[in-house]
């Protein structure tokens, strides 16, 4: 991995919901886990079939409680196994590995108020995050979107925090949050966190943008799980290997099966880290991450292989 790793037993499961589990896990080496910072992700490593399959999962707990780190899945229908392995195989007493915590979504702690929005499971860095604010004694609210009131998992913990200052919305009731009156005629100062699906980010940035918030006061947190395609050939120029990412692998777990370290931390297209540079494709560049601009992608010199593919023949990177 590309962060050091830990051994964790699942110490506790938890089904807080129809598709959602909480998991808590505890070094098996006895030690204390290192604090992190609200809003850090780690990378799950579970063990399907003959090769580890690594998830990124953001901790929701306290960041300074050290014994236990809690991490909360929900089980995607159309997941390649990561997900549904932890909601069917995964079992109290299990060890796994973990990477170390990395964090792409921090607070500006110079931010004199901050708004946390979160849709669905994208509550889990939004929760660590509120409990950093609470204990800074900073100025924060907390808007959670979620599909019926059983899917608001996390209500309690929340409204315990920030009591007075947690807004819910239920899908079921036709609540949505309006970005456009939620983001207007704020003071100078205030910061915008949000984790949720796709569209509800893309929303929330737009209604910002048009608003005339800085972008650097928009913050927002979205992991991609990487699809599947057609099998495409890779030749590592500066290894020499040669081998064929089939469909169910990305080309980064294919990588890492040929034995070849490469970097990552978020594994879902968001944080840049695993970008690699093409010497050559034939056949067209499939780019699904979030990181490159239009004229990175337009070049066809760059990919993010978390989530990236070739559609065609063969890839030439540089590694
Ligand atoms: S590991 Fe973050 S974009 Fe690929």
């Amino acid at each position: 991995m590309s962060s050091a790793s830990l051994n964790v037993e699942i110490r506790r499961i938890r089904e807080l919901a129809p598709g959602i589990r909480e998991f808590s896990l505890s070094r098996t080496d006895g030690e204390d886990f290192p604090v992190y910072s609200g809003g850090s992700h780690i990378v799950l490593s579970l063990p399907l079939g003959d090769r580890p399959h690594r998830n990124p999962y953001s901790l929701l707990g306290d960041p300074t409680v050290r014994d236990t780190w809690r991490v909360a899945v929900r089980k995607q229908e159309e997941s390649r196994g990561g997900s549904r392995w932890l909601h069917e195989q995964a079992r109290e007493g299990m060890r796994i590995d973990i990477s170390a915590p990395v964090n792409l979504f921090p607070l500006i702690r110079t931010g004199r108020r901050h708004i946390l929005v979160a849709g669905g499971i994208g509550i889990t860095p939004i929760l660590s995050q509120a409990r950093e604010l609470a204990r800074l004694g900073a100025d924060f609210e907390v808007h959670y979107a979620y599909r019926g009131p059983e899917f608001g998992v996390f209500s309690n913990e929340l409204e315990a925090l920030a009591p007075g200052r947690v807004h819910h919305y239920v899908q079921s009731r036709r609540e949505q949050i309006e970005f456009g009156s939620l983001l207007a005629g704020r003071p100078l100062g205030t910061h915008f966190y949000i984790c949720g699906p796709a569209g509800m980010v893309a929303a929330s940035m737009n209604a910002g943008k048009s608003l005339g918030w800085p972008e650097s006061h928009l913050h927002s947190e979205q992991f991609l799980a990487p699809t599947g395609g057609e099998p495409f050939d890779v030749k590592l120029a500066l290894s020499g290997k040669a081998f064929t990412v089939p469909s169910d692998l990305s080309l980064l777990e294919a990588i890492e099966q040929q034995g070849v370290d490469a970097p990552y931390l978020c594994r879902g297209g968001a944080c840049g880290q695993c970008e690699l540079e093409v010497l050559g494709a034939e056949g067209e560049l499939i780019h699904h991450d979030l990181y490159l601009s239009a004229d990175e992608r337009a070049s066809g010199k760059k990919i993010m292989p978390c989530v990236s593919r070739l559609k065609g023949g063969c890839l030439t990177l540089n590694l």
